[in-house]
């Protein structure tokens, strides 16, 4: 064995002597070593895995306040008699808190899991009409979206409060995927960028590189929520590479290239090959197309076709 410092600090073990083709991956030598495992480029360099791209796609449906409790078990008995294997996919349904409980007990024993669209910081307490993270966790969530631009927008709901909440969500172990977005009127200003850089720095303070690489995140442009519009791949992929970059600058390179952002706005069966085959877009927050079993399986069947 033959252990040595490579980039970023890590220290890295492989056999010594040990031989790959290139670009394949080194078996792991170590358990201990396990998440080290390297991978030999064609200029027989050594790069670290988790400075390479190894997303798994993340397809996320946010039922908003829609359906009631019949048709919220019809909608999920039918995509899990149409969906026995999710593969390269992760798949999450985030129905109103008021049927997690159904949603989630239908949901046993399927690939699909169980996600809330809001939740309160404090542990427990006098908050009436809030939901703590332990009551969303013994429901069998996994997932809490934070901060999505309907919760900023009617219920002003703001950075800081996304913040706290989040370390909240984190703390339980639970895995948040934090919105962010800009209007159509900070789009056509020329402002996305700080807008969304702002939100990033401010939603994600505090959080260790740990905490960070445990986070999801989602770009959602307001402007395509909900209403046909969606950004152009190449125009979403802009955004989601300056996120990446603007993580490298706030955590390091190897967390930037964990973290999944999803992609949200009107995001149906027609655009999402597209929009997920873009380098930085590694999975989708649908709202109105996952409604139907017709119209969100074929986003998470589209994802499930990509190999990047
Ligand atoms: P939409 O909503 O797909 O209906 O545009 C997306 C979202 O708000 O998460």
């Amino acid at each position: 064995m033959v252990s040595f410092t490579g980039l970023s600090g890590f220290k890295w073990t492989v056999a010594n002597g040990f031989r790959t083709n290139p670009g394949q991956t080194c078996p792991p030598v170590d358990n201990s070593h396990i998440s080290n495992i390297l991978l030999f480029t064609t200029n027989s360099l050594l790069v670290p895995r988790k400075l390479l791209a190894v997303r798994k796609f993340f397809i996320a449906g946010n039922w908003k306040m829609n359906l009631l409790r019949d048709s919220s078990v019809a909608l999920v008995h039918q995509l899990m008699d149409q969906l026995h294997s999710s593969g390269n996919v992760d798949v999450a349904v985030c129905p109103p808190s008021v049927y997690l409980h159904d949603v989630g007990a239908a949901l046993r024993g399927s690939v699909i899991h169980l996600g809330a669209q809001n939740v309160y910081h404090a542990a427990e307490g006098a908050f009436t009409g809030e939901i703590s993270c332990a009551m969303l966790r013994d429901l069998g969530c996994k997932y809490v979206i934070l901060g999505h631009s309907e919760r900023r927008a009617i219920f002003g709901e703001t950075d800081a409060d996304v913040n706290t909440k989040l370390q909240a969500v984190l703390k339980a172990g639970l895995t948040p995927i934090v919105c962010i977005g800009e209007t159509l009127a900070q789009r056509e200003a020329g402002s996305t960028q700080t807008v969304v850089r702002g939100q990033c720095t401010h939603s994600l303070a505090g959080l260790t590189s740990d905490q960070m690489a445990k986070t999801v995140l989602a770009y959602e442009p307001v402007w395509a929520i909900g209403t046909g519009k969606t950004a152009t791949p190449a125009q979403a992929e802009e955004v989601h590479a300056d996120i990446r970059e603007l993580l490298k600058g706030l955590f390091d390179a190897s967390v930037a290239n964990s973290v999944v952002i999803q992609y949200g706005g009107s995001v149906k069966a027609d655009n999402a090959n597209e929009l997920l085959s873009q380098p930085n877009i590694d999975g989708a927050l649908v709202g109105g197309a996952s409604l139907k079993s017709e119209s969100f399986l074929p986003i998470v069947q589209a994802a499930m076709k990509i190999k990047k």
